[in-house]
């Protein structure tokens, strides 16, 4: 939970498992960022980073498998968007490297954790070697 915004319900909870997943996320967050009335900007923003993090788990997590949920969220009178994504994998040992343009441990650009992070409005990692891996992300109306 990265605010105290109330939930107002939660269209959709999903497995990801394949490339064909992504789509799906792309195409759940696309609707639920029309529905809540976020901008075309806004929007794309909220599916680039919602890609990078569904991808992650497809590159990283054990047998490339974890789940996404996606979530309407009010707050003092503005609506937003919540997508967590969560798995079991390996985890992150050290987050503060994780989150730090250029660092990757598949030789790739290291830019999907920070860069998502600048998409966003929120972005709460938690993780622990061993223990798997959940990233809270929230995108506000404007
Ligand atoms: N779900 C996850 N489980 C375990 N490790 C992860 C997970 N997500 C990210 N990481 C670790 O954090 C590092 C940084 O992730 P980030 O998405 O920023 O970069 P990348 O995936 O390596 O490259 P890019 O996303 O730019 O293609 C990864 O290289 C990986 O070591
Ligand atoms: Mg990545």
């Amino acid at each position: 939970m990265t605010t105290n915004a109330t939930t107002e319900q939660g269209p959709a909870d999903f497995a990801i498992a394949h490339e064909a997943d992504l789509i799906r996320v792309r195409k759940v967050l696309r609707a639920e960022a029309e529905a809540v009335g976020l901008n075309l900007v806004d929007a794309t923003k909220l599916i680039t980073a919602g890609s990078e993090l569904a991808r992650n788990i497809l590159n990283y997590a054990d047998g490339g498998r974890g789940r996404v949920g996606i979530e309407r969220v009010y707050e003092r009178g503005r609506r937003g968007v919540r997508v967590t994504f969560a798995d079991d994998g390996p985890g992150i040992a050290d987050i503060g490297a994780a989150m730090t343009d250029g660092f990757s441990t598949k030789g790739s650009m290291g830019l999907g954790l920070p860069g998502s992070r600048r998409l966003v409005d929120d972005l709460t990692l938690t993780s622990e070697a061993g223990s798997g891996t959940t990233v809270v992300i929230v995108k506000w109306q404007r």
